[in-house]
């Protein structure tokens, strides 16, 4: 007890008696309320910080990017979240997290197929005004129409896509054939350079159950003359005859084993592997594929043409449009900032960089006259024709769920489990209910995990 009182009354008689102490005390008290006024205005001047996820093979491009996006904008710090390759996957991720509450993703790298959900959820700013239809002219016309949903734009296309057929041309001299122009034709050739002992296999594609098989999927229907939803009257046309043909197509090149059994699991960097090996004479990828099969050490660099996909005679093929684009969440606390980093990545300027480096198409139509790039890529002018005539998977709020039963079915029938018109005509009556029930965008439900068929 004696301690307690004592100690009040030795503090009192110190201020009292020395003056050494009070100044002390006075200095004391002084710093301490300067750093409470400094300390909250050193944080205020933190740079903010942003995040967005990205697919992993995209991460190393971006890593220069940011870097010198950060030097130019010392306020803004860029978090980038590698996210796994397959698109589907990625969109699951920034699905999850909005349905958890409140996403912790400032930014969306937003495939042109995920535009309608996440605009019909409220999970995208309207960019409308930010990017007005002056600003968008320059774009290609189908980056575009995939940013907008009921009206209104939500996102700056900053690459396209659109699938191509690529062939190996030395092949083809060694048994004296074109490039096919026709499904048959391309069927033909393969069994010729296989029987030639030339190559293994005829023809790769993507036939895992996952986003890919969809967009490969939508140029083999287009090819045959069908169509997946009527996009004025919402019709299902998977169980039309043409689209029962496209899928039995793609069932025959794996039984009749131009296309090998593994199909059924590949995505595109899986075909993009083996067909770089030097053993096979056809191919279905999108562009991208093409500086890494030219790149010093492939074997089979200087040999690959590419061509629209193949249709059946009298019919009008086409790639099927994919690509991506920055949107901005609604769950920013900066949109301010966030439009900054919109505004550098879809730049002419970083797209170019993009293509140069990366070998990704430019959706700035300007880009593909472009005298360096055309140096680099003297195929772009063929493939400007390509990128203008693309065909587009369907523009709905509920395209994740019509595109996983679609994949849903695909593979059944890919791997043999189901005969292809049952396959199709499943897919058909489930499409017709999904779409039906006319619920709006179904934020609630997100795909299935990857299944690998
Ligand atoms: C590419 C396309 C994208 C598509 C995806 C499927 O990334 O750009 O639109 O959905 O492939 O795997």
């Amino acid at each position: 007890m004696k301690p307690v009182k004592t100690i009040p009354k030795t503090i009192t008689t110190y201020w009292q008696e020395s003056t050494l102490f009070r100044y002390t005390s006075y200095v004391i008290a002084f710093c301490l309320s300067a750093l409470l006024v400094v300390i909250p205005a050193a944080f205020s001047q933190q740079p903010v910080e942003l995040s967005f996820i990205m697919l992993a093979p995209e991460t190393p491009f971006f890593e220069p990017l940011i870097r010198e996006f950060e030097e130019q904008n010392p306020d803004i710090r860029l978090t980038m979240v590698e996210g796994p390759n397959a698109a589907n996957l990625v969109e699951d991720l920034n699905t999850s997290a909005y349905l958890l509450g409140s996403s912790p993703y400032d930014l969306i790298n937003l495939d042109v197929v995920w535009t309608s959900k996440f605009a019909a959820a409220g999970w995208l700013m309207d960019l409308s005004d930010r990017f007005p239809p002056e600003a968008r002219e320059p774009f290609l016309e189908g980056d575009i129409e995939g940013s907008i949903y009921n009206g209104k734009l939500y996102r700056v296309p900053w690459r396209t896509d659109a699938g191509l057929l690529y062939y190996r041309q030395d092949l083809l001299d060694q048994v004296g054939a074109q490039p096919p122009e026709t499904f048959t034709e391309l069927v033909d050739t393969a069994k010729q350079v296989q029987q030639a002992g030339a190559a293994d296999w005829g023809y790769l594609w993507q036939g895992r159950q996952y986003e890919g098989a969809a967009a490969m999927f939508v140029e083999v229907l287009q090819g045959f003359g069908g169509y997946w939803i009527n996009p004025d009257t919402l019709e299902v046309g998977l169980d039309q005859p043409e689209a029962i043909e496209a899928a039995s197509f793609l069932v025959s090149t794996i039984q009749e084993r131009v296309s090998p059994p593994g199909t059924t699991t590949y995505i595109e960097e899986d075909v993009r592997r083996l067909f770089q090996s030097g053993n096979a004479v056809f191919m279905r990828n999108w562009p991208y594929a093409l500086p890494l099969l030219n790149e010093d050490g492939s074997p089979v660099q200087g040999n690959v043409g590419t061509r629209p996909m193949v249709s059946q005679p009298g019919v009008d093929g086409g790639g099927c449009l994919g690509g991506w684009g920055w949107g901005i969440s609604t769950t920013t606390q900066h949109p301010e900032e966030a439009w900054r980093v919109v505004e550098f990545f879809t730049s002419p300027e970083v797209q170019k960089r993009f293509a140069l480096e990366a070998g990704f198409l430019p959706s700035i139509r300007s880009l593909y006259q472009d005298a360096e790039l055309l140096a680099q890529y003297p195929y772009y002018t063929d493939l400007f024709e390509v990128v203008q005539n693309v065909v587009p998977r369907p523009l709905t709020a509920q395209y994740a769920q019509a595109s996983d039963i679609l994949q849903r079915y695909l593979s059944a029938a890919f791997s043999g489990r189901t005969g292809a018109e049952d396959a199709l005509q499943a897919a058909a009556r489930e499409t017709r209910a999904l779409l039906e029930s006319g619920r709006p965008a179904d934020a609630q439900e997100t795909n299935e995990p990857e299944a690998v068929g």
